[in-house]
């Protein structure tokens, strides 16, 4: 950024103390998986739209540009500036407002937690569905940029389907604002729908209006180790045809459940080659309907089923803990994929990986969990070198030759770029750079973000 001039002008719209450079920017410029590392000109703190309105329109007039950054819990690289940059950061746009108790929605800010958000969703009897591990860090505005999907994805489906309005700022620094909450509103292009998944790269969310599903007494969790990938994968659709609801189905693998165990000092409830998380609610008796339904499946050799609250947290954290263990893991940070195959392909998905990982770097270690009843696994790499790119190109190979997508759930970001031209065609690809260039013709917000 030249001179002072721009960073004067911010400082006139937040204030000087939102104004942050040098030192106390280290936190903002590298990514949570510390693999993606930048520099900035300052990161600026907004308090409400209309600062941040004047904050992007200031960016625009000197050519700067803008990285929208909400938790920082993202796993693509999405939200680490470039040289120049400035990071505006929504954490003072935490508003939570009350629920709407007619129509089950609420409005909070972008920069308000995801846990927020339940916790107000919760007091007033009612549920926000959207979960994942980074719950107490990851906010309103970086789960719709990304279109998170997390836990319940099988039931609730992703975070597009969860945002009924958004107000933003576009590039030139114009607020649109749908926050009235109608359910039905076909006047046009669903610009809400298109905020969703474009990773800060359209605009800034500011607000969102949220819908919210009724809140679950009875729920009953169940850890079950089957003796192979495909039995595991085997029970997804029997399970979701024999319980009323399932709210969740996860996979993990017992070299997975080891190294968490290490971690927590505690031993896994249960082991084999597959272990399958499955949440059933609904019905007089989810215990016992997902204890009965368990119990008819093929290759099962041992499960864990709880009811009661703590129990239940006890064994989710065995399939939570997972990105956190492995980040622990080796010198430097983990290679991260995301992708989805359709389910029937998971098997050989995952036989095939571990091959290409054996075969293209035998000194690594690879880490595979995900959220299964969705078809989608988390490809973890330890023990490469962090710019070493050969075996993220080799797996998202793998994924396209099974007509998979590199990404199901993180995004793009700067890390998979690259490989977007694998499984999205270029008239589609063309379609993202037209939608981009109408709404940001300069290119300041998030420059090196999923357009490649
Ligand atoms: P950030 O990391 O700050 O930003 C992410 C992207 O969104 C960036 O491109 C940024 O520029 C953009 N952005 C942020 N705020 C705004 C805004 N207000 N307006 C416009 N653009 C914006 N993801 C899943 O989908 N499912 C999971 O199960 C899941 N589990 C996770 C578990 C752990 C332990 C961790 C660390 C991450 C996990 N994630 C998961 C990834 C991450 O939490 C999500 O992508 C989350 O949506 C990011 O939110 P954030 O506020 O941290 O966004
Ligand atoms: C999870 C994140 C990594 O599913 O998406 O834990
Ligand atoms: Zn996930």
């Amino acid at each position: 950024m030249n001179a002072t001039d721009p960073l004067d002008s911010l400082r006139g719209v937040v204030g000087a103390s939102h104004v942050l450079t040098g030192e106390l920017t280290a936190g903002y410029v590298v990514d949570w998986t510390r693999r993606w590392r930048g520099q900035c000109a300052a990161v600026v703190r907004p308090a409400d739209t209309a600062e941040v309105a004047a904050v992007v329109r200031i960016c625009a007039g000197a050519n700067v540009a803008v990285v929208t950054q909400g938790g920082n819990t993202g796993l693509v690289g999405g939200a680490v500036p470039e040289a120049g940059a400035i990071v505006l950061s929504t954490a003072r746009l935490d508003d939570v407002g009350s629920v709407d108790d007619l129509s089950g929605q609420l409005t909070a800010g972008a920069g308000a937690t995801l846990a927020a958000v339940q916790r107000s969703a919760r007091d007033a009897g009612w549920r926000y569905p959207v979960d994942l591990a980074a719950r107490d860090t990851a906010t309103v505005g970086g789960t719709i940029a990304t279109n998170a999907g997390g836990h319940h994805v099988v039931r609730h489906g992703m975070t597009r389907r969860h945002v009924v309005g958004v107000e933003a700022v576009l590039a030139d620094g114009s607020v649109i604002s749908h926050l009235g909450g109608l359910v039905k509103d076909n006047t046009g292009y669903d610009l809400a729908g298109l905020l969703c998944g474009s990773e800060g790269t359209l605009g800034v969310v500011t607000r969102a209006r949220l819908s919210l599903v009724a809140a679950i007494d009875d729920v009953a969790v169940a850890l079950v180790a089957f003796d192979s990938i495909e039995t595991a994968v085997g029970a997804v659709g029997r399970l979701r045809r024999h319980l009323p609801e399932v709210e969740a189905l996860e996979l993990v693998f017992e070299d997975g459940l080891v190294a968490v165990g290490e971690v927590l000092g505690a031993t896994p409830p249960v082991l084999g080659p597959a272990v399958v998380l499955v949440e059933a609610v609904g019905g007089p008796d989810p215990a016992t309907a997902l204890g009965d339904a368990v119990a008819e499946l093929d290759g099962v050799i041992d499960a864990a089923v709880a009811d009661d609250r703590v129990r239940r947290e006890e064994l989710w954290r065995w399939r939570d803990h997972h990105t956190e263990t492995i980040a622990r893991l080796g010198a430097s940070p983990p290679h991260k994929l995301d992708v989805t195959v359709n389910i029937r392909s998971l098997p050989e998905f995952v036989h095939r990986v571990r091959e290409v990982v054996a075969r293209d770097a035998p000194e690594a270690r690879l880490w595979l969990f995900g959220h299964v009843g969705d078809g989608n696994l988390h490809v973890n790499v330890t023990g490469l070198p962090p710019d070493d790119h050969t075996v993220d190109l080799a797996v998202a190979e793998l994924v396209a030759s099974l007509e998979g997508s590199i990404s199901a759930e993180h995004g793009i970001g700067r890390a998979k770029r690259h490989l977007l031209g694998l499984t999205r065609s270029e008239a589609e690809i063309r379609a993202m750079r037209s939608v981009k260039e109408a709404l940001d013709p300069q290119g300041i917000l998030n420059p090196g973000v999923l357009i490649p």
